[in-house]
């Protein structure tokens, strides 16, 4: 049985941890309630609590984006529970593998764009018929390595080149239809992902020392006023926390 709740809602992917996980709270602390879309849902179960301390409905879904099914699914669970869908975050993302292109395991490479860039596409294409209806917002986690080639992440720079593009393409198509998307680089972060580079050794990324790392809450906070706000001028755009009239604009420079 369908029921209807106005509050805004948002599909996280990814968001048991890191970045995701600061997304979440952030949305709450704009009203905005959310769906942690994770492969471990009894991971998400701490992130949840956080976000429902808020007062802000919070569920988890078990969703491994390399499942078309398991996207259908999550965004139809929403659609059920919900009667509308009005945010998807895709956040999930993967690193590996770390290696030259001669040198790395081909399996780990398409796995990569399998959770990179063909992950978002398969929840943008279950969710944007729904999106459209709400004039909802998308914003897609980006790297700086969708535009700078890095040493040994050929999969990583080429998964997220393409989903820079993607964002581009989602505008192009459903801007006319009040979506929203976004591409948002979020800085080199203090998450695992993080403590995976440094263990690589491999490129200047790697060597940054972990105390001059951000927090995830800056990068959050700005996915969360995007999401919220919906600016026009800045739709379709590859932007990124390092922009500090983004910073201004999103009034999140304070945050840590
Ligand atoms: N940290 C940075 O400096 C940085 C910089 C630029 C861009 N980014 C981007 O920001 C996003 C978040 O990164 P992060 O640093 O927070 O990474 P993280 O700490 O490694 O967390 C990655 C998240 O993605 C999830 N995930 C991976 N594969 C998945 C799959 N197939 N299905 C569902 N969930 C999956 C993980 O879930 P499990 O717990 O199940 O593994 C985890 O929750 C990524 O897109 C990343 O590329 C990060």
């Amino acid at each position: 049985m369908t029921s209807t709740s106005s509050r805004r809602v948002a599909i996280i992917t990814g968001a048991s941890r890191g970045i995701g996980a600061a997304i979440a709270v952030a949305l709450a602390r704009r009203g905005i309630g959310s769906v942690l879309a994770v492969r471990d849902p009894v991971q998400a179960e701490p992130v949840r609590r956080e976000v429902e301390a808020l007062g802000i409905p919070c569920r988890v879904a078990r969703c491994d984006v390399t499942s078309a099914d398991d996207a259908r699914a999550v965004v139809g669970q929403v659609l059920d529970e919900h009667g509308h869908l009005d945010v998807l975050i895709n956040n999930a993302g993967l690193i590996e593998p770390i290696a030259h292109i001669a040198d790395g395991d081909p399996q780990a490479w398409i796995r990569n764009l399998e959770t990179n860039l063909v992950g978002p596409y398969r929840l943008l294409r279950a969710a944007l018929p729904a999106l459209a209806h709400a004039a909802g917002a998308v914003v897609n986690l980006s790297s700086g390595a969708a535009l700078a080639p890095r040493e040994g992440w050929s999969a990583y720079c080429s998964a997220k080149a393409g989903l820079a593009m993607l964002t581009r393409c989602v505008a192009h198509e459903y801007g006319a239809a009040g979506v929203a998307a976004y591409s948002l680089q979020p800085g080199v972060v203090d998450t695992d992902m993080q403590g995976i580079i440094r263990q690589s050794g491999m490129n200047e990324i790697s060597r940054i020392p972990r105390d001059r790392l951000a927090s995830p809450g800056l990068a959050a906070a700005v996915v969360a006023w995007l999401a919220d706000e919906r600016p026009e001028d800045l739709r379709g755009q590859e932007l990124s926390v390092a922009e500090r009239a983004l910073l201004a604009r999103a009034a999140v420079a304070g945050e840590a």
